[in-house]
């Protein structure tokens, strides 16, 4: 695993021409692409073929935004993670807040396709986050850790040294209401050591992202924290110019 990831997640967002010029803004940007930061991008699946055909050849990493736990059959709408890696997809996002408020993912069903992702040969993104009334509630640490609890007795604590986990408190997404450097830091190390002890070996070389507004301004701060290894990012992501700064501040991570 690269030390530091940038993944932008377009959620709901493009067309067959927007894609085009966001993916051509990025490679028009090859000068800028950081080296040694793997930069992913999730579009919306309809346009996971025009991802794969003009990243093949790049460092620009794709991926889908989510995944049938099922391997095919009756379940009309949905894509199975074998028909992801037919478009080489190399990250599938699981349990992005947005999948467990609005359509009612539960933890079972995360765990669920966390795991056929990685039996499909991808690398899950796991993302888990607390509520702003959970939070309040002071919450936040043993939310998240069940969140992560879920999977690790499902698939195991090992199954992490093939995930990737991205920390997004919900009351940040999509919001401008970034968590502060400490604020997340904090939640980044209690679920470094939830892993740990589980297996420390693993959680040690875990790659986990924060998310919730990141934006040029606000990454290097961010990802210059211990535990923050990059960004999953939402709204700054649909702009080449911000999405590549966001990349420039996480390579400016490694240089240090
Ligand atoms: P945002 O979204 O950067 O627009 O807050 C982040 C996400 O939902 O992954």
């Amino acid at each position: 695993m690269p030390k530091m990831m940038v993944a932008g997640n377009w959620k709901m967002n493009a067309s067959s021409e927007a894609t085009t010029e966001l993916l051509q803004g990025l490679l028009n940007g090859q000068d800028a692409l950081p080296a040694g930061v793997e930069m992913v991008v999730f579009p919306p699946l309809p346009y996971l073929a025009q991802a794969q055909q003009m990243l093949q050849a790049s460092g620009i990493a794709y991926g889908a935004q989510n995944a049938s736990e099922h391997a095919k059959g009756a379940y009309t709408g949905e894509v199975s993670t074998s028909m992801l890696a037919d478009f080489a997809v190399r990250y599938v996002l699981v349990g992005h807040s947005e999948r467990r408020s609005i359509y009612g993912e539960s933890d079972a069903t995360v765990a669920a396709k966390y795991m056929a992702v990685q039996a499909a040969g991808m690398v899950p993104v796991l993302c888990i986050g607390e509520t702003l009334a959970q939070r309040e509630a002071g919450e936040t640490l043993s939310v998240v850790n069940a969140q992560v609890q879920a999977v690790l007795d499902a698939a195991g604590a090992e199954s992490l040294a093939n995930a990737v986990v991205a920390y997004e408190p919900v009351w940040a997404i999509g919001t401008g209401l970034t968590a502060t450097p400490e604020q997340a830091q904090e939640v980044h190390a209690a679920i470094r050591a939830h892993v740990a002890a589980a297996n420390a070996e693993v959680a040690a070389g875990l790659q986990i992202l924060y998310g919730g507004s990141v934006s040029p301004a606000t990454a290097a701060e961010l990802f210059a924290q211990q535990d923050i290894d990059g960004g999953l990012v939402g709204g700054a992501s649909l702009d080449a110019q911000s999405f590549l700064a966001i990349g420039q501040a996480a390579q400016a991570q490694l240089a240090i």
